[in-house]
């Protein structure tokens, strides 16, 4: 075993929460574990909305919290909703400091997107659809002078070291070759690795997010909250692409419509908001058009013309990989895995149930998101969580210490991850626990996820079966139906069960045994 000690913060992963901490933590030393070059593979990167914040003229933080709370279908934290919509602002005025080219208007103000269930356009954009790409570039280039920031590239986590309830250091190995492990022992660990979306077949997550990091913090022992909610966004563009590229709902925002095959506005008739109805109500009428062989489409002829090309790059750059013209024809969508509303269950200050821990962005459950995320709140909630917990790393630790830079070495080792494996895992998430859930998919999903998790042959791989498991288990046990969570077998939200979840990976391997012995 090979084991490295460091005075520097661990933070996994390097999407916008990890770089955006690593910088509020500056000048404390931080060791940031990536496993591609940074800027790549982060979900982060690839968020096509934005980021909403109450910047316009006659908005508040105060009706950017009620929409919050409204798209979270009764059980948002209304005092996290409070939080992070009030430091929205602060963050958009950082990042602009920092140099992101934020899309302006004549006078200077910020150009506001509208997306769906957001009583007003309020997201904050960058170049149409590049937010999530030119906020990254920004925090990289910042990040590549801030001395204080060593990044390790090519590595990834797949284990918590726990003593006594307490975090005291990570296991890494190589993310792109077969390595042994490497135990670096830290004063502090902040988890910012990303979601779960991909663990689903249909997702458009990139292909690293698959639960690991929320899987490694529930072998740890760490509590998880409200891992069944999963958010499925209803405009996948649908050409076979795996992960599926996004067509962003600022599309949608514009007045770009929904279609079928026969013609049909079908979203007309299922919701008074139409196609800006909350984005689980959209997902589900996709995802059953698409089952009944409709082939629902995204139509921005009419409202975009050829300003589709120009004004959202990203969707017109998709389009033309699969060989459709946007201009003249409408973009063929699926629903698909998207974000990850469970996570890490965090207190207000972004703490994990175990000591030392620390978890921001998507891997965490802060409360903000409840049932169903608001759009274009999960960069926000990313942004003011970061500095929340460098805030409370930098307390609990006290006064920065220099630190050497940290050589990493690896054992030798076969951990390589069974790649059929991780194929059948997703199908039977997409199958089973995907847009709509009934007890039946869920067993036989659990079932899968068993035989998968005796056969594992890596940390990874056992990593993404224990945040499948609490998926599916959650999906299981709650018996209605709420935001992303929608069960045929108990179609309507039971008011009762308007609480979060909070579990462990032990209660959930108890409800998967428990069913699996009574069928
Ligand atoms: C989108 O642009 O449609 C996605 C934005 C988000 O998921 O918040």
């Amino acid at each position: 075993m090979t084991t490295i000690e460091t005075q520097r913060v661990i933070i996994v992963g390097a999407g916008l929460g990890a770089l955006y901490a690593a910088l509020k933590l500056a000048p404390r030393p931080v060791l940031v574990i990536s496993p591609e070059t940074l800027g790549e593979g982060a979900s982060s990167a690839w968020a096509q909305g934005g980021v909403a914040a109450a910047m316009a003229k006659g908005d508040t933080p105060e009706a950017h919290a009620l929409d919050t709370k409204y798209a979270g279908a009764g059980t948002v934290d209304a005092e996290v909703a409070r939080l992070v919509t009030a430091e929205a602002r602060r963050h958009i005025l950082d990042l602009t400091d920092l140099g992101t080219p934020f899309d302006r208007d004549a006078s200077g103000g910020y150009v506001m997107s509208r997306e769906a269930a957001h009583s007003t356009a309020r997201v904050v954009r960058v170049k149409g659809d590049q937010a999530g790409r030119e906020i990254m570039q920004t925090l990289i280039a910042e990040v590549r002078q801030t001395p204080s920031v060593q990044v390790a590239e090519g590595v990834i986590a797949s284990g918590l070291e726990v003593e006594g309830g307490k975090v005291t250091g990570v296991w890494v190995e190589r993310a792109h070759e077969p390595s042994g492990r490497t135990l670096v022992r830290a004063p502090a660990v902040l988890l910012a690795g990303g979601g779960s979306g991909g663990l689903f077949a249909v997702t458009t997550n990139p292909p690293r997010i698959r639960g690991q990091v929320i899987g490694m913090a529930a072998r740890a022992g760490a509590r998880i909250a409200d891992p069944e909610f999963m958010q499925f966004h209803p405009t996948a563009i649908a050409t076979g692409e795996d992960p599926a590229p996004l067509a962003t709902e600022a599309l949608r925002g514009e007045g770009a419509i929904l279609i079928n095959n026969r013609g049909e506005r079908f979203m007309l008739a299922v919701h008074e908001l139409a196609e800006l109805a909350p984005r689980d109500i959209v997902a589900r009428a996709v995802y059953l058009e698409r089952q009944a062989g409709r082939e629902p489409a995204l139509d921005t002829r009419a409202v975009l013309g050829d300003e589709v090309l120009t004004r959202f790059p990203a969707v017109a750059e998709a389009c033309k990989r699969a060989g459709i013209d946007p201009v003249s024809q409408p973009i063929p969508v699926a629903a698909a895995a998207h974000y990850h509303m469970g996570g890490v269950d965090t207190d207000h200050e972004g703490r994990a149930s175990l000591d030392n821990l620390w978890v921001c962005g998507e891997a965490s459950s802060t409360g903000l998101h409840g049932a169903n995320r608001l759009a274009s709140n999960g960069l926000l909630e990313a942004l003011v969580y970061a500095r929340i917990c460098a805030l409370g790393i930098g307390k609990a630790l006290g006064a920065p210490a220099p630190a050497d830079l940290v050589t990493l070495s690896f054992p030798p080792g076969t951990e390589a991850i069974d790649e059929a494996a991780v194929a059948c895992l997703r199908h039977a998430m997409t199958d089973g626990v995907g847009v709509v859930r009934d007890a039946e998919g869920l067993t036989d999903t659990l079932r899968v996820i068993a035989g998968i998790e005796a056969e594992a042959t890596s940390e990874s791989m056992r990593n993404m079966t224990a945040t499948a498991t609490l998926i599916a288990a959650a999906a299981l046990r709650r018996r209605e139906s709420r935001g992303g969570h929608y069960r045929s077998d108990y179609p309507q939200a039971d008011p009762a069960q308007a609480e979060r979840t909070h579990m462990t990976l032990a209660e959930a391997l108890e409800i998967r045994t428990r069913a699996l012995e009574e069928t």
